[in-house]
C-alpha cells in the first residue's frame, strides 16, 4: 500500500494545494476549525481513489481531478466534523476533535461550511453528471446517518438494514469518488459503472473493516478509542452477529450495557471475549473480505496495468488496515 501512495504522490499533492487554497474564509473561526480538520492527518483514500480511476481510463483534464480531489475530501471532512458530534467523540486521528476544542456549535457549522465548499467547487466544474452524483451521494450520507440514528440500540437491528446503513453513510461517497474519476476522463458507461461497484464494494468493507476494528484494534495506532459504538448503543456487524448467537441472558446482559449510565472496561473485556468465542470477530472479517472480493471482480473489465492493480493492492488494504 505505501508503494500506491508514493506512485501518485505528485497528483496528491497537487490535490492537497487545491485543498489548502480553498481554506480562506475571512471569519477566524471557520479557519481555525477547516485548518484543524483538514491537516490532523487524515489518509485522503478517496482522492487517492479518484486519482487512480480517472488514470485507469485515460484522463485528460488535470485540473479537473486536482478540483474534484478536494470536494471529496471536503464533503469527508464535513460528514467528520458532524459525526464527531453525533458520537459525542473525544478522540479523532489521536487529538481532540473541533467538538472538544471549539464546541459543538463550531463542529456543526464548518461542517455545513465545508459541505458548501464543497458545492461550490464542484459547481465551478460546469458538469451535470458531477453535480448530480454529488448531490445524490450527500443525499444518500445524510439519509444513512439518520437511519443509523433511528436504530441506535435497537436489538433487533438486521443485517440487511445494517448493510444499508454502511452503504449510505459510507460507501456512497468512496464508489462516487471512483466514478468522479472516470467520469472525468469521459470513460464509456460500463467503466463508470464498474468502478462505482468497486467503490460501492470496497466502501462496505472499510466500513466494516472500521466497525471490526473498534473492537479489536490497537487505539493508539488508529487513533480512536475503543468500544465507542457499544458506548453509544451502534449495534455493528461484530455486535449483531453476537446478538443472534449468544445465550437469552448474555443478551439481556448486552442490553443493560448499552443502556447504562458508566461505561466500564472490563465491560468492554467481556463483549470482546463473547465475541471472540463466538466468532463474530471472524465473522465480521470473512463478510469484509467478501465485499473485497466483489470489488475486484468489478475491474474485470479493465485490462491488468499499473493502476488496476492499485486499485487491487488499496481493495485488500482496505480489509487489512489497523488504522
Ligand atoms: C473515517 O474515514 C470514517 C469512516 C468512514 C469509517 P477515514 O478512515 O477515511 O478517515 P481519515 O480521513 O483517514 O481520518
Ligand atoms: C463515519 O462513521 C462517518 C461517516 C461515514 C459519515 P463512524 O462514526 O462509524 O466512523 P468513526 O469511527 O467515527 O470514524
Ligand atoms: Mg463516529
Ligand atoms: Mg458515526
Amino acid at each position: 500500500m505505501d508503494q500506491v501512495w508514493s506512485d501518485h504522490k505528485e497528483f496528491l499533492s497537487e490535490a492537497e494545494i487545491q485543498i489548502q487554497k480553498g481554506l480562506h474564509s475571512k471569519v477566524a473561526l471557520v479557519n481555525k476549525v477547516t485548518h484543524h480538520i483538514l491537516n490532523s492527518g487524515g489518509k485522503r483514500i478517496r482522492p487517492l481513489l479518484l486519482i487512480i480511476s480517472a488514470h485507469l481510463c485515460n484522463y485528460l483534464d488535470k485540473e479537473r481531478i486536482y478540483l474534484a480531489g478536494g470536494v471529496v475530501e471536503f464533503i469527508h471532512t464535513a460528514t467528520l466534523l458532524h459525526d464527531d458530534v453525533i458520537d459525542n467523540a473525544e478522540i479523532r486521528r489521536g487529538i481532540a476533535p473541533a467538538r472538544i476544542l471549539w464546541g459543538n456549535q463550531a463542529s456543526i457549522l464548518v461542517g455545513d461550511y465545508l459541505y458548501t465548499l464543497a458545492l461550490s467547487h464542484a459547481v465551478q466544474m460546469d458538469n451535470f453528471e458531477i453535480n448530480d452524483l454529488l448531490a445524490t451521494t450527500c443525499l444518500r450520507m445524510a439519509e444513512g446517518e439518520t437511519l443509523q440514528l433511528s436504530h441506535n440500540g435497537d436489538l433487533n437491528l438486521t443485517e440487511a438494514t445494517y448493510l444499508e446503513i454502511i452503504e449510505y453513510k459510507t460507501a456512497m461517497l468512496i464508489s462516487a469518488s471512483c466514478r468522479l474519476g472516470a467520469i472525468i476522463a469521459k470513460a464509456p458507461e460500463a467503466k463508470k459503472d464498474a468502478l462505482s461497484r468497486f467503490g460501492k464494494n470496497i466502501g462496505i468493507a472499510f466500513q466494516v473493516a472500521d466497525d471490526t476494528l473498534d473492537y479489536v484494534a490497537d487505539g493508539d495506532r488508529l487513533g480512536k478509542s475503543l468500544g465507542e459504538d457499544l458506548k453509544e448503543g451502534k449495534i455493528t456487524l461484530p455486535l449483531l452477529h453476537l446478538l443472534h448467537h449468544c445465550k437469552k441472558e448474555d443478551r439481556r446482559w448486552l442490553n443493560a450495557v448499552m443502556d447504562a449510565e458508566r461505561f466500564e472496561q472490563d465491560d468492554l473485556k467481556k463483549v470482546i471475549a463473547l465475541m471472540q468465542s463466538h466468532g463474530s470477530i471472524d465473522y465480521a472479517v470473512k463478510k469484509a473480505q467478501g465485499y473485497t472480493e466483489d470489488a475486484k471482480a468489478a475491474l474485470a473489465v479493465f485490462p491488468d496495468s499499473p493502476q488496476r492493480r492499485s486499485l487491487m493492492t488499496i481493495a485488500d488494504y482496505v480489509v487489512q488496515r489497523d488504522y
